[in-house]
C-alpha cells in the first residue's frame, strides 16, 4: 500500500517539475532587470518638463540623454503600441511582444518615439545573448505598469496626538483631529475622495498636524466631544480650539475650511502677541 503510493508521487515529478520552473521564470524581477540590462542607456524617472526643455531649448546638451528615459519609454508604448482604450491583457501582450523584437533586432523604422527626440539618438544595439526570455517578459510587463513617481497616490499622514502637541509647540503648526470609526460611510467616503486630492494633502502638510481618531478604540484626547463622524476639530499650538466642524467635505469645501482655521489661527496668535 504504502509502496504504490510513493510511486504515484514519484509518477508525478515529471508533472510538477515544468510548474515549478514557470513559478521561477514569472518571479524574474522586472524592475531589476531594468536596472541592470537597460537603466545604462534608458535613465529612470526624468520630469516631462524638464525632457522638453532638454531637447527643444537645450539639444540635449542639458541632461546629455543617450536613449529615451523609462517615463519616455512606458509612456510611448501605452500610446503606440495595440490599442490603448483595449484590453489591458491584451495590450500587454502586444507590448511585450513589441519589446522582445526590439530588443532583441533594434531597428528605426519600427521605432516609436518622438522623431525630434529620436534624432539625438544612436539606434540601439542588439542585446541578442545578452538577455533571456523571462527576463524580456519581465521587463515589458513592468514598462507596461510604470507609474510615474508624481503620479503615485500620495496620501495624508496620520501621527498621534502626543507627538502632535509636539511638533505643533515646535512648528506653530495648527493640529487637525479627525474623528472617525470604521463603520462610518463618509470616513471612508472623504477618505478615498477629498483626503487623496493633491491640493488637499499639499494644504495639510503645509499648515497642519494631522490626526487621526478611531472612536471605536481610541477616546478623544483633551476633554473633546462628538456627536457624529467625521468630525473634524482643529486645535492651534496652546491647545486652544479654533473650530470644530462635523460632515464629510469635497474638496473645495474642505480646502475653504482650511483657509479659514489658518487665518483664525494666524489672528489669534497676533492677538495673543499684542
Ligand atoms: C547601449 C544602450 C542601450 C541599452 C543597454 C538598451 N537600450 Fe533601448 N534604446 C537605446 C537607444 C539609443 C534607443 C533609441 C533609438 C532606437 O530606437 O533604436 C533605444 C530604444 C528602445 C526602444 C524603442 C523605443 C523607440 O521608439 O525608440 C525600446 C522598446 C527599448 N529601447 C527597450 C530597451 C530595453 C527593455 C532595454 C533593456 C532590456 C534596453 N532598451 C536597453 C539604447 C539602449
Amino acid at each position: 500500500m504504502k509502496k504504490s503510493l510513493l510511486w504515484l508521487l514519484l509518477a508525478f515529478i515529471p508533472t510538477l517539475l515544468p510548474t515549478f520552473l514557470s513559478i521561477s521564470a514569472w518571479a524574474v524581477d522586472g524592475e531589476k532587470v531594468y536596472e541592470q540590462k537597460c537603466a545604462g542607456c534608458h535613465t529612470l524617472y526624468i520630469p516631462v518638463e524638464e525632457l522638453m526643455a532638454n531637447f527643444t531649448e537645450h539639444n540635449n546638451t542639458k541632461l546629455r540623454l543617450k536613449a529615451p528615459t523609462v517615463n519616455q519609454l512606458a509612456y510611448r508604448l501605452k500610446q503606440r503600441i495595440g490599442d490603448p482604450k483595449g484590453d489591458k491583457d491584451m495590450q500587454l501582450m502586444e507590448v511585450a511582444s513589441f519589446v522582445h523584437d526590439y530588443v532583441l533586432h533594434p531597428d528605426r523604422q519600427k521605432s516609436i518615439c518622438m522623431p525630434e527626440v529620436l534624432a539625438y539618438f544612436q539606434t540601439m544595439p542588439s542585446l541578442e545573448g545578452k538577455i533571456g526570455d523571462e527576463e524580456l517578459e519581465a521587463v515589458a510587463e513592468w514598462l507596461y505598469f510604470y507609474m510615474p513617481p508624481a503620479k503615485k497616490a500620495k496620501k495624508v499622514s496620520f501621527v498621534d496626538f502626543e507627538s502632535a502637541k509636539k511638533e505643533a509647540l515646535e512648528t506653530g503648526k495648527i493640529i487637525m483631529i479627525e474623528v472617525t470609526s470604521p463603520t462610518c460611510h463618509y470616513c471612508v467616503k472623504m477618505e478615498k475622495t477629498t483626503l487623496k486630492e493633491p491640493e488637499v494633502i499639499e494644504a495639510i502638510e503645509r499648515d497642519f498636524i494631522p490626526v487621526r481618531i478611531d472612536v471605536s478604540r481610541q477616546a478623544l484626547p483633551a476633554g473633546l466631544s462628538y456627536a457624529m463622524t467625521p468630525t473634524f476639530f482643529f486645535i492651534d499650538s496652546r491647545g486652544r480650539l479654533l473650530k470644530k466642524i462635523p460632515g464629510a467635505w469635497m474638496r473645495d469645501d474642505f480646502l475653504q475650511i482650511l483657509r479659514e482655521v489658518k487665518k483664525k489661527a494666524d489672528t489669534v496668535k497676533d492677538g495673543g502677541k499684542k
